[in-house]
């Protein structure tokens, strides 16, 4: 690699980034992230911070697995790349989609479609969806549901269906027939209710009253994250999900459950579905797969739906979906590796213990700052809290000062996410508790500057 004074000159003026301002990114250039250990990276300026973000919710087993490294060295000398287009395969795709059905056996996932990540496999889901009601001779049933606050990826169908403006307006317009139903988040909602569980029922209410309104017959599938993630992490009452899977099986409406983040140990179980006791039709997942060691995805389709396209017609129900990489033998290898670490490590089961720490440990500051609105997690290593400047009226903190906070944690050990007003924590699952400390010795730290 080049210096460091080449980095720093060209950082960021022939790249741009996702999720930023390509102007305001030139003036102030972004971080550049050197090395990575465990649960720590390490900067250009040789600062060493506990990763919170865990990459982006994603590297779950850390940064430095060994396996995962070695099984991704080994298949890139034994075959670096083949097609899985009809005719052809290889060995550590099939490996995988062995393990991945034995895996989620019990949410009677029969089937992956593997893909390049998370938009790609949403992407996957709802044209499957559509298929699926054709194959069956439902051809009106092509609308998709999904929640206020979602956030299912960027590509145009995941966009459509994604519940923050923010990622929408400038790439208007957007797929028809995309509805959005109210998001059970307690802290704010338009019933002003804050019992999550009648909150929970309202919901559904205005999902069922949705779904007659647009006609059960025109809707194809229901798509939601069992976790509200990038949304600032909604958890709902532990009713909602089984309460509308209950009504997407009343509907004929398909549901697909998005574990992009949830999945592979980061809710405290294999999967968000399972988690709250709910069996989809179909389930995205990427990130924790490979634990982002290698750019890959899945769609995990359920057998009553792989038996439909299986036994279609010859025309109607081939697949006329896929990606270069989908199947991709390093990132099948890689996620081979990543899910026998997950399982060795136990990982999901520190997740619970460190997500109930940070939770506690959040829950404490905000009895001591004001500009604290809201903490959620308890479930696992998804946890937020939100800021606001003044608590009655809930009203956002500014950019500028959550800019501020970040910055302060940064320089005080811990990387954190800003998102909107939110802070957002998902660190790697293999946290110990003192750095787990830390995270929250430096959150506090940027509190003070407010
Ligand atoms: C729930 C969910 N779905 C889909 C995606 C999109 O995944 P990717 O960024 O890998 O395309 C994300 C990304 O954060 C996500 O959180």
């Amino acid at each position: 690699m080049k210096d460091s004074n080449f980095l720093n000159e060209n950082n960021a003026r022939h790249m741009w980034h996702p999720m930023g301002h390509p102007g305001a990114l030139q003036k102030d250039p972004p971080r550049i992230i050197k090395t990575a250990q465990g649960s720590t990276i390490t900067d250009s300026d040789n600062n060493t911070v506990i990763d919170a973000v865990g990459g982006l919710w994603c590297v779950n087993v850390g940064y430095s697995s060994e396996p995962i490294k070695q099984a991704i060295a080994d298949q890139l000398n034994e075959l670096p790349y083949y097609s899985a287009f009809a005719g052809t395969t290889n060995g550590p795709a099939i490996e995988l989609s062995f393990e991945l059905s034995e895996m989620f056996k019990a949410e009677g996932m029969g089937r992956a479609f593997f893909t390049s990540g998370g938009s790609d496999s949403v992407e996957t889901s709802l044209r499957l969806a559509r298929q699926y009601h054709k194959i069956n001779g439902a051809h009106s049933r092509t609308k998709f549901l999904s929640l206020k606050k979602g956030y299912h990826g960027t590509h145009f169908g995941g966009a459509s269906v994604n519940g923050n403006n923010r990622f929408r307006v400038n790439y208007e317009p957007l797929l028809p027939g995309c509805f959005h139903l109210p998001s059970p988040y307690t802290y704010r909602n338009p019933f002003n209710e804050t019992n999550p569980e009648r909150l929970a029922d309202l919901c559904v209410m205005a999902a069922v009253d949705e779904i007659e309104f647009q006609g059960p017959e025109t809707i194809a599938a229901f798509i939601m994250e069992p976790i509200q993630g990038a949304g600032g992490v909604i958890v709902p009452h532990k009713s909602y999900m089984k309460k509308m899977r209950d009504v997407c099986t009343k509907y004929g409406i398909l549901m697909i459950s998005d574990e992009v983040i949830t999945g592979f140990g980061r809710i405290g179980d294999w999967c968000g579905a399972r988690y709250w006791g709910v069996t989809p039709d179909m389930m995205t997942m990427a990130k924790g797969i490979t634990s982002a060691y290698f750019p890959f995805g899945a769609c995990m389709i359920s057998e009553h739906i792989a038996e439909v396209f299986e036994e279609g017609g010859p025309s109607i129900a081939n697949i006329g979906h896929g990606y270069t990489y989908s199947g991709h033998p390093v990132g099948a290898a890689a996620a081979l590796a990543c899910i026998k670490e997950s399982k060795r490590l136990k990982i999901q089961e520190n997740a619970t213990a460190r997500g109930n720490q940070l939770f506690e440990g959040l829950k404490s500051l905000k009895e001591k700052y004001d500009v604290i609105g809201d903490v959620r997690g308890g479930h696992g290593l998804m946890t937020g809290m939100e800021l606001v400047s003044n608590q009655e009226n809930k009203t956002h903190m500014d950019a500028e000062r959550m800019t501020k906070v970040g910055e302060k944690v940064y320089n005080s050990g811990a990387m954190v996410r800003v998102g909107g007003n939110n802070i957002l924590l998902s660190p790697p699952l293999i946290i110990s508790s003192s750095e787990t400390n830390q995270i929250l010795n430096a959150l506090e730290e940027g509190l003070k500057v407010l």
